[in-house]
C-alpha cells in the first residue's frame, strides 16, 4: 500500500479489524490478570500504580462510556461505578482504598460490556458521525485497553515475588557499522491528518523545518550506560540540569531502577528474574534526567521531538513521511519488538528490516525513547473527542516519549504516536538514544 487513501476500509473491513483487535486486547488483559491470584489483583504493588483490578474494571468502564452508551446509545450497564473508575477523580495512590469491584465482579463486568460492544459493532453504521468514521471510537478503546495492558505490565515489573509471566527471548543481533547518521536540514511533514485511528495530539499534519543533526542508529545500551556510571556520572553535577541534579540528590539515584550491585558487576530484576545486566540490550527504566545527563557526558544531547520524528519517518528519496520507519505497512514481527512477544528489549542492532530510510534502527518498539521536548499541541490542534485526552496536559511538567516499547501493542503506536510522562518517572519501559548538532563542515 502506498497511500492512506488505499488504506481506508469499507464498513465490513472495519468491523472485522475492530473485532480482531478487541479480541487481541482482551486476550492480553486476561493473561495479565489471570497470571496472579485475587489477593495480588487487589493489592497495590507500588504507590505509582493502581491495583490490577482497578485497571481491569477501568478498561471496561471506558468501553462502556464510549461504545455502549455513546456510540451504541444504550442504557448503562453499571451507572453506579463511573466515578470509581474515573482516573481524574482518584490519583493512583488512593485507588486501593476505594470500594472497587472485587475480581470476580470486575471480570463479569468487563465481559458483559464486551458482549454489548460486539452487538453495537454489528449494528453501528460506522459513518455519519466523526466519532465512528473508520471505527475511530472502537480504535480509541482498543488503544486504551492496550495502553492499560502496558501499564499493568509495568505493575508486574514492580511486583515482588516469583516470576509469573513467561516469553521467549529475542534473537541475538549485530549492531550496524555506522554509530550515527546525518539527518539533512530541511522541512518534513510531522503529524498526520489521515491515519484513521490517530489521536488528537498527533493531528494535524504540518510542515516543519529541522536543522541538520546527527542521530544514533541504535538506542543507548546497558554497556554504554555502565561506562557513564563507572566514570562517576551520577556524582558529577556538570552533566545534569539543575532540576535533574536536584532530583538525583533527592531520590538518591545511582543506577537505573531495578539494578543492584552484584560483587564487581550489576544485576537486575526483570519480572521476578534476577540476572546479570545484559550489556548489549538498550538501557531501560531510566528517567528523563538520567537520559539527559548521560547524553551530556557523552558529548551529545537528546533529540527533540521533531528530530526524532524526522529520523523515523522522513524518506529523502521521495521527500514524504512514512507511517513507520520501514514504510507504510503495519508492524510485523520482522520490523519491531512490540506487543509483549518478549519480556525485554531486543539487543541493540536488532530488526534491520525495521530500519528507517536514513539507517536508524529500533525507533519503534524495544524501549520508549525520551526526547527533549515538552507536551505542546501541533499547529491547528483541535481536542477530540474530549479535552481530557490531551489538552489538559499541554504545557505541564512532562517530557515526550516516542516509539513504544516491547510492552506496547502495535495498535497503540505509530510513527506519529506521542506519549508523555513526568521527567522523573522510571517505572515505564523507557530508554533513549542520543543526537548532536551537525557542524557546518559535516553538512557540506
Ligand atoms: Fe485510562
Amino acid at each position: 500500500m502506498t497511500s492512506t487513501e488505499d488504506r481506508l476500509l469499507g464498513p465490513e473491513q472495519v468491523r472485522a479489524r475492530v473485532a480482531e483487535q478487541l479480541r487481541r486486547s482482551r486476550e492480553r488483559s486476561d493473561a495479565l490478570t489471570d497470571a496472579v491470584d485475587d489477593d495480588d489483583l487487589v493489592r497495590q504493588h507500588s504507590k505509582l500504580m493502581s491495583p490490577l483490578v482497578w485497571d481491569l474494571a477501568h478498561i471496561g468502564n471506558q468501553e462502556e462510556l464510549w461504545l455502549v452508551r455513546d456510540v451504541g446509545g444504550r442504557e448503562p450497564v453499571r451507572g453506579d461505578i463511573d466515578e470509581l473508575y474515573d482516573a481524574f477523580q482518584h490519583p493512583r495512590a488512593n485507588r486501593p482504598a476505594l470500594p472497587l469491584l472485587p475480581p470476580a465482579e470486575a471480570r463479569a463486568y468487563v465481559r458483559e460490556v464486551r458482549d454489548k460492544v460486539f452487538d453495537v459493532l454489528d449494528r453501528s453504521p460506522l459513518e455519519g458521525r466523526r466519532l465512528v468514521e473508520q471505527g475511530f471510537a472502537f480504535g480509541m478503546i482498543v488503544q486504551h485497553e492496550q495502553q492499560h495492558d502496558e501499564t499493568m505490565l509495568a505493575t508486574h515489573q514492580l511486583r515482588v515475588g516469583a516470576p509469573v509471566l513467561h516469553a521467549p527471548d529475542p534473537a541475538p543481533a549485530t549492531p550496524p557499522a555506522r554509530r550515527e547518521v546525518l539527518v539533512p536540514a530541511g522541512e518534513f511533514t510531522m503529524g498526520t491528518s489521515t491515519e484513521p485511528w490517530a489521536l488528537d495530539n498527533e493531528r494535524p499534519a504540518f510542515r516543519t523545518h529541522v536543522d541538520a543533526f546527527f542521530i544514533d542508529t541504535v538506542p543507548v545500551s546497558n554497556g554504554d550506560y555502565l561506562a557513564f556510571i563507572d566514570a562517576g556520572g551520577y556524582d558529577d553535577p556538570r552533566w545534569w540540569s539543575a532540576a535533574g541534579w536536584a532530583h538525583r540528590q533527592r531520590a538518591n539515584l545511582a543506577a537505573p531502577r531495578f539494578w543492584s550491585r552484584d560483587g564487581d558487576g550489576w544485576s537486575r530484576t526483570r519480572f521476578g528474574v534476577v540476572e546479570p545486566v545484559p550489556l548489549d540490550e538498550p538501557v531501560v527504566h531510566v528517567c528523563f534526567h538520567e537520559a539527559a545527563a548521560y547524553a551530556a557526558w557523552a558529548g551529545k544531547r537528546l533529540p527533540t521531538e521533531p528530530e526524532w520524528e524526522k529520523a523515523a519517518r522522513f524518506d529523502p528519496a521521495t521527500g514524504r513521511s512514512r507511517r513507520y520507519p520501514w514504510g507504510d505497512d503495519d508492524p510485523g514481527a520482522e520490523h519491531a519488538n512490540l506487543g509483549q512477544r518478549h519480556l525485554r528489549p531486543a539487543p541493540v542492532g536488532a530488526y534491520p528490516k525495521g530500519e528507517s530510510p536514513l539507517g536508524v534502527r529500533q525507533l519503534i518498539g524495544d524501549v520508549w525513547e525520551w526526547v527533549d521536548s515538552g507536551f505542546q499541541p501541533y499547529p491547528g490542534f483541535a481536542a477530540f473527542p474530549y479535552r481530557e485526552y490531551s489538552e489538559v496536559f499541554f504545557g505541564g511538567d512532562y517530557k515526550m516519549l516516542r516509539g513504544g516499547s516491547f510492552g506496547t501493542d502495535a495498535s497503540a503506536v505509530r510513527g506519529t504516536f506521542r506519549n508523555w510522562d513526568h521527567p522523573i518517572r522510571r517505572q515505564i519501559f523507557a530508554g533513549f538514544r542520543c543526537a548532536r548538532d551537525a557542524t557546518p563542515a559535516e553538512v557540506r
